[in-house]
Order: structure tokens, then sequence, then C-alpha cells
């Protein structure tokens, strides 16, 4: 049975990430910060007969990532897919007179945070494992930036330029690495305004997961088409 490793996956597009692999027959590894709200969320998995275990990891603390990783490595030969979902959003600020430590904690959290799950978990990622990172249209800077917020657009436009770099790193190990746009999804993070729905914000995460070319890899997506940075 193939096993997916979701990050923040206790809520919204992550769980839903979860779910949708899980239906399709994925052994599910679902973490974030909130061992009560990834308890539930497994519940809730479980129900539907999908195969799941939370484990706790909070991605922008290495050593929280190391500890996953030893229980992970414990239970489980390789890893299939690994969703680097988890992410904060800061509110519209400006940029100089924001908060350092949110400067950090973002960074730490939406950059610095896949770059270091993948790595720690590379000695599991064998030939034909899938990593996606779940990026934004905020992070973009091809056609210009948007200032919607600022610390979060650069943390995402970092993880995408970590994207290109990981699949360079991965590709000798038969590994791919891709980004993914969700679009503005109806989550905590996106609000109840927002134009999708949950289940079109995975879908192509899902699909980068399971079905995309294995030729496809440092590139970026939103609804399964290739999108610039
Ligand atoms: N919603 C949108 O419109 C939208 C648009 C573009 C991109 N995205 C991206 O999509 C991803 C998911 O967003 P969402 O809308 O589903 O957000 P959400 O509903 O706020 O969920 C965020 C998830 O990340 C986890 N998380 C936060 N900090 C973490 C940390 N340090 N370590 C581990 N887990 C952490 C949270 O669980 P805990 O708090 O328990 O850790 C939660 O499971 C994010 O990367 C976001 O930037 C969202």
């Amino acid at each position: 049975m193939n096993t997916a490793l979701i990050t923040g996956a206790n809520k919204g597009i992550g769980y839903e990430i979860a779910s949708q692999l899980g239906k399709l027959g994925y052994n599910i590894i679902l973490t974030a910060r909130s061992s009560e709200r990834g308890i539930a969320a497994e519940k809730n998995l479980a129900k539907e007969n999908i195969k799941c275990e939370f484990v706790e990891m909070d991605v922008s603390d290495l050593k929280s990532i190391q500890k996953a990783y030893e229980i992970v490595s414990g239970k489980y030969q390789s890893i299939e897919v690994l969703v680097n979902n988890a992410g904060i959003m800061t509110e519209k600020s400006n940029i100089l007179k924001s908060d350092n430590d949110l400067v950090f904690k973002i960074f730490h959290t939406n950059s610095l945070g896949p770059l270091l799950v993948a790595k720690t978990f590379s000695p599991l990622l064998k030939k034909g494992a899938r990593i996606i990172n779940v990026s934004s249209g905020l992070g973009s800077i091809c056609n210009g930036m948007q200032n919607y917020s600022p610390l979060y657009s650069i943390s995402k436009t970092a993880l995408n330029a970590i994207t290109c770099q990981l699949s360079y790193a991965f590709e000798p190990l038969g590994v791919i690495v891709n980004a993914m746009c969700p679009g503005w999804v109806r989550t905590d993070m996106g609000g109840s305004g927002a134009s999708r729905s949950v289940e079109k914000g995975a879908e192509t995460a899902v699909w980068l997961a399971t079905e995309a070319p294995i030729e496809l890899t440092g590139k970026n997506f939103r609804d399964k088409k290739e999108i610039h940075w």
C-alpha cells in the first residue's frame, strides 16, 4: 500500500488532500501541531474507511520534524507522496512595521519548513516518489507581485525557489517535486467568502500526487495546468 504524508492536514486543504488520497487507497500519515484536532481528523477519516494515523509535527521546529521522522521511519520503509501543505497567513501590513517574530515565524513555517521536511524525510523518498509543495499565486513574481500580504508573498516566492532547487536535488533519485496554487479556497485561512471549495483546492495537489506525468518536475501548477512562477 502506498503511503502519503501530508503536513498541516488536521483541517482545511490538507485534510481534504488526505481524504481524497485516502479514498484512492493511500495509507495516510496526517501531521500538524494540534494533536487534539489531529486525532479528531484521524477519527473522521477512519469513519470513511481510510487507513490513517496522526503524527504531531510542527514544521517550523526542526526538533519536531526530526521527532516525527523517527516515529514514521520506525514504522514505514518508504513514503510515496509528501505534501508540504502546512502554512500560515499574515494580515496585510506595511512590511517595514511588521512584527519581527512574525517575520521569522512565517519563513520558518511556509518556506524553511517544507525544505527541512523534504530534507529530513528524504531517506524514505525512493524512486517514483512525489513531493508537492502547496504554494500560492501571491508568491508569483513573473507577472508582477501583488501587495495583499507582503510577508506571506515573500515566503511563498521562497517556497517556489525551494521547489526548483529540490527538483534538481531529487532528480538523480527519481523523485519529482512540484509546486501548486490551490486558488482562493474556503478554509479558516481563505475565509467563508472565498471562491473555491476545499475539494477544488485539493484537486491539483492530488493530481500531482497520483496521475501527473512523471516528466513534469520543478514546475508550478494551478487547475492541473502549468503556471508561471
Ligand atoms: N485557503 C486559501 O485560499 C489558500 C490560497 C493559496 C494557498 N493556500 C495554502 O494552502 C495551504 C493550506 O491552507 P488552508 O487554507 O487549508 O489553511 P488552514 O485552514 O489555516 O490550515 C492550515 C493547516 O496548517 C497547519 N499548520 C499551521 N502551522 C503549522 C506548523 N508550524 N506546523 C505544522 N502544521 C501547521 C494547521 O494545523 P495546526 O495549527 O494544528 O498546526 C492546519 O492544519 C497553506 O500552505 C496555504 O498557504 C491557501
